[in-house]
């Protein structure tokens, strides 16, 4: 039995869910998996850990800060320990060149080339945002065409059959 850790950051929460999934799916295997909001779990890969899965959203072209700083902090780790990034964006839903552009510039910005990446769908989550965040989202959705643009509801385009199967791929190269 091994221990994993899931550190993740998130900003509308759709990352969360996949981390917490991603934890479900590790433990249905046997396997401990430890989810952590790095914003509230700080910044350390906790001692113990046999292997590590970080996530991010995108937003604006680029994945949170305090992600990228929490690599940057551990890379080392994220280098020795088997290690995998799952990247959520909506690019991810019918636009993978950009949505691996992302990936290249964390890559870049971070100095860590995982040797496992996922390519997630976000949501959008048009009730939950402000005034202006659900305009602005309903203009690049309606610009990109693949999204939805009906604001009186939200809309979710996480594959959850894909995000087992990458837990289920990581856990087979353990
Ligand atoms: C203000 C804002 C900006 C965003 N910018 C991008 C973007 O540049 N590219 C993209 O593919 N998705 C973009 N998204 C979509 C998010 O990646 C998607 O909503 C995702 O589910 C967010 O994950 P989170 O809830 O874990 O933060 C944006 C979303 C918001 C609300």
């Amino acid at each position: 039995m091994g221990s994993i850790y899931i550190p993740y950051g998130t900003t509308e929460g759709q990352t969360a869910r996949i981390a917490e999934f991603i934890g479900d799916v590790i433990q249905a295997h046997g396997h401990q998996a430890r989810v952590a909001d790095i914003k509230q779990a700080g910044d350390s890969i906790p001692p113990g850990c046999d292997a590590v899965l970080v996530g991010a959203s995108v937003h604006m072209g680029t994945h949170e800060e305090y992600v990228q700083d929490f690599v940057r902090k551990n890379r080392e780790t994220l280098e020795r320990l088997p290690s995998a990034l799952f990247s959520v964006s909506l690019a991810a839903h019918g636009d993978a060149e950009n949505a691996e552009s992302y990936v290249r510039e964390f890559e870049e910005q971070t100095g860590w080339r995982p040797a496992h990446v996922a390519l997630f769908g976000g949501a959008l989550l048009y009730t939950h945002y402000g005034f202006i965040k659900r305009l602005i989202m309903k203009k690049i959705a309606g610009d990109k065409g693949s999204l939805d643009t009906d604001t009186s509801r939200d809309y979710v385009y996480t594959e959850w059959d894909g995000v087992k199967r990458f837990a289920e791929d990581f856990l087979a190269t353990l």
